[in-house]
């Protein structure tokens, strides 16, 4: 069977009986392809879909560093710049999942809850590739446990899923589909990503950008006393909504004259609490490198 008859013979069987659809696979192996198609296809059949975007580096739901999901219903194009305005977030903090675990799967849980509770028959989550080594069977295994998706979708080449695909058999109820990748999936190089998630950033704040004064005891975590707020200058921080969401997200900028944070973000209302995050910055997306809180702070 050609790869593209058995993509096909996939789309129909989820389309046939909806659920909650995880997918798996290590990068490039054609994931959000097949997300964004399975939903594009399921909104055309009249089934009200959502796409969770839990790939916190490549996102396509949302800036990058968030767990974006989207509603699908009404929706006629599905291109990257039509699926990246969010309808709600998590905030994770970080382009990566390693040390931000707990986040990452609480937000995929969440945004997997929010997705149903809309009234979403088919909900679609994509992952980021990182499936292998102790960190990534774990992160899976979680997500799993938490999310209890009806159906697992592995992407696989060579025997790389073998692990994690075993652990969905033996730990989830769920239906696990194996897929061979196409070989027409290309692969992206590191500066393709990098210049990507610039772009995912870029076009975030590309809009109408607010600053206004920010206290640190609105922070969580929150700073020790008498911290130096330099060190904060050009973090990421996530602007919760203190309903248990996240408005959006925003970049921390040092004035040296007055010794204060502002906060740089489009979003400037539903704010009531700010989510330090674990890399840095600028506002036209650029990488600063990454940060580590704990150090900063000289704690746990
Ligand atoms: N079935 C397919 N046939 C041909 N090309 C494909 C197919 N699926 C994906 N591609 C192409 O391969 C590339 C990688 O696909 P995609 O971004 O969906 O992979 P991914 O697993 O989500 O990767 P990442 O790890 O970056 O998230 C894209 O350029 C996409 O257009
Ligand atoms: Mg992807």
């Amino acid at each position: 069977m050609s790869t593209t008859a058995q993509l096909d013979d996939v789309y129909s069987r989820l389309l046939s009986d909806p659920g909650v659809v995880l997918l798996l696979g290590e990068i490039d192996t054609g994931k959000t392809t097949f997300a964004a198609e399975l939903v594009q296809r399921a909104t055309a059949a009249g089934i009200t879909a959502g796409l969770v975007d839990a790939d916190i580096g490549q996102s396509v739901v949302g800036p990058p560093t968030t767990v974006g999901l989207k509603l699908c219903n009404g929706m006629q194009d599905f291109t990257r710049v039509t699926l990246r305005d969010a309808d709600a977030l998590s905030f994770v903090g970080s382009i990566s999942p390693r040390g931000y675990m707990l986040a990452l799967v609480t937000g995929v849980a969440k945004l997997t809850a929010a997705a149903k509770e809309a009234g979403c028959a088919l909900v679609v989550i994509d992952t980021t590739g990182f499936v292998s080594g102790i960190a990534g069977q774990t992160l899976k295994f979680f997500k799993m446990d938490l999310v209890r998706p009806n159906y697992v979708v592995a992407f696989e080449r060579g025997g790389e899923l073998e692990l994690v695909v075993g652990i969905a058999e033996r730990f989830s109820p769920a239906q696990i589909i194996e897929v061979s990748v196409a070989p027409e999936v290309v692969t992206r190089s590191v500066d393709e990503r990098a210049s990507f998630r610039e772009e995912q950033f870029a076009a975030y704040f590309g809009e109408a950008l607010s600053r206004w004064r920010v206290k640190p005891t609105v922070f969580m975590p929150t700073p020790p006393p008498d911290f130096d707020l330099r060190l904060l200058d050009s973090l990421v921080v996530g602007m919760e909504d203190g309903k248990g969401m996240c408005s959006g997200i925003g970049v921390l900028e040092y004035d040296e004259g007055a010794d204060i944070l502002r906060m740089i973000s489009p979003i400037t209302e539903g704010v009531r609490g700010l989510r330090l995050g674990s890399i840095r910055i600028d506002t036209v997306g650029r990488f600063k490198g990454p940060v580590d809180l704990r150090r900063l702070f000289r704690s746990e």
